[in-house]
């Protein structure tokens, strides 16, 4: 992918920002989307694929808030595994499921996003909330979904997008450059951490331009559903199902 190279050094390493904010990350998701984090994560889930006994994979999962939502809400789900580079955010992920009914359908393990650890075609369903735009290599987390996902199985991603309406987009790039960085500052003691926050959200491609590259990558059936008047986008594709030519 064409990721604007000013922020790709921001990306290498970034599990480290992440490890360093891991503290307050959940806080800081509620207070900067005024609570909206929740209808998002609940709207991906209501595109999980509708068939029983679904094997998930969580990209980038952090502090394990999509995972946890989707094995709690998703019946279908009969085992899910989330993987991310940092550890800190992973141990209060942890913290989190345990001695919850549900804990026993959830793994979570450091893994890398752009090397998983899974033979081909063993999974149903990947999901990636906040996290693609983190990964350093899209194209290399993206080869990765589609090998070990079955045939006919289902991407669902979740990222900022910028809003189209000309007011909108301008508030909203207001609050993400001015008004963001300082409350995340403020609370996570890591100003910093919240200003490369903004930058990846402004740089990286949404909308058509990110469906475009999933087509690329071979996904298909490809959709954008904005959601919050396109702060956020849900992005969906499948594999396709293998033609057996002989
Ligand atoms: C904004 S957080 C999203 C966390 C979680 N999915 C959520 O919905 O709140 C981005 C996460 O991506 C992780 N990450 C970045 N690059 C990664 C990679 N190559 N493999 C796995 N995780 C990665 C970071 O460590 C961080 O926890």
């Amino acid at each position: 992918m064409n990721q604007k190279k000013s922020t790709n050094h921001l990306r290498k390493n970034v599990w480290k920002v992440f490890d360093q904010i891991s503290p307050s990350y959940d806080l800081l998701n509620h207070i900067l989307s005024f609570g909206t984090d929740f209808y998002w994560r609940k709207q991906l889930i209501k595109h999980l694929p509708k068939k029983q006994k679904i094997y998930l994979l969580d990209l980038a999962t952090g502090t394990a808030d999509q995972l946890i939502a989707i094995v709690k809400h998703a019946k279908q789900v009969k085992s899910a595994l989330g993987i991310d580079l940092s550890e800190k955010m992973l141990r209060i992920g942890q913290k989190k499921i345990i001695d919850k009914p549900y804990a026993h359908q959830m793994t979570l393990l450091k893994g890398d996003a752009t090397h998983i650890a899974m033979e081909n075609a063993s999974i149903d369903c990947i999901t990636i909330s906040f996290g693609i735009r983190n990964v350093l290599d899209t194209n290399k987390c993206l080869e990765e979904c589609m090998r070990v996902l079955k045939d006919n199985g289902r991407l669902l991603i979740l990222e900022f997008s910028i809003p189209k309406n000309r007011l909108i987009k301008l508030s909203y790039l207001f609050y993400l450059r001015h008004i963001l960085p300082n409350i995340g500052g403020m609370i996570s003691k890591d100003k910093k951490a919240y200003q490369y926050l903004n930058q990846t959200i402004e740089t990286f491609p949404h909308g058509k331009a990110f469906c475009t590259f999933l087509k690329k990558q071979g996904f298909v059936h490809v959709k954008a559903y904005p959601m919050t008047f396109g702060i956020v986008t849900l992005y969906i594709g499948e594999k396709v199902r293998c033609q057996n030519l002989f």
